[in-house]
């Protein structure tokens, strides 16, 4: 699929809020290719498409789970986890994305995942910088990201924080990110 192509369905599909995200997230993580030497028009494709499931409806996400033979587990989370997965299925039967790097890269989005590829770190970690961002703490990221180049760090920080805000709320932790978090706390020195 074409950039240009790309970006036309996604702004089709999403509100403009969200597409101005996604194509700041594409931005992003085109640069961080060209920094950590990964392919930067894969980079650009991910990044574009990578919340277009973003507000699908939940029934119609766990139909989906199940016809696609998606981990069931998913089937206990919402949208928040689920739209990374759904949306790598979607672009791969609706638009014949076919490149497993930029699948992966959208399906683990939402919960990260241990050994990560280079194209899935870099979206999971694009999403959480990207210029709009302004959550606490965003900064020590990219600092980790641009002066300190350590992608593996930035995953298991974006990573920490995550879990801790879905503690504070009493929610339960999907395996992958708990994956995650033990993966890069291992790898990220
Ligand atoms: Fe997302
Ligand atoms: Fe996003």
């Amino acid at each position: 699929m074409k950039r240009k192509e790309a970006l036309k369905v996604a702004a089709e599909k999403l509100p403009k809020k969200r597409f101005k995200h996604c194509q700041r997230v594409a931005e992003t993580a085109e640069e961080m290719a060209e920094m950590f030497n990964a392919d930067s028009s894969k980079a650009y494709l991910a990044g574009v498409l990578h919340d277009y499931s973003k507000y699908d409806d939940l029934a119609k996400m766990y139909q989906t789970v199940s016809s696609e033979g998606l981990d069931p587990e998913l089937l206990e989370y919402k949208s928040e986890v689920l739209h990374g997965p759904i949306a790598a299925v979607k672009v791969k039967n609706k638009f014949g994305v076919s490149d497993i790097d930029v699948l992966k890269a959208i399906s683990n989005h939402t919960s990260g995942a241990k050994q990560m590829g280079i194209l899935e770190k870099i979206i999971f970690v694009a999403d959480y910088i990207e210029p709009e961002r302004s959550q606490p703490g965003v900064d020590d990221i990219r600092t980790i990201v641009y002066e300190e180049k350590n992608l593996d760090k930035a995953v298991y920080a974006i990573t920490k924080r995550n879990i801790q805000h879905l503690l504070n709320k009493d929610q339960t932790i999907y395996h992958k990110t708990l994956e995650c978090l033990n993966y890069y706390n291992m790898a990220k020195e």
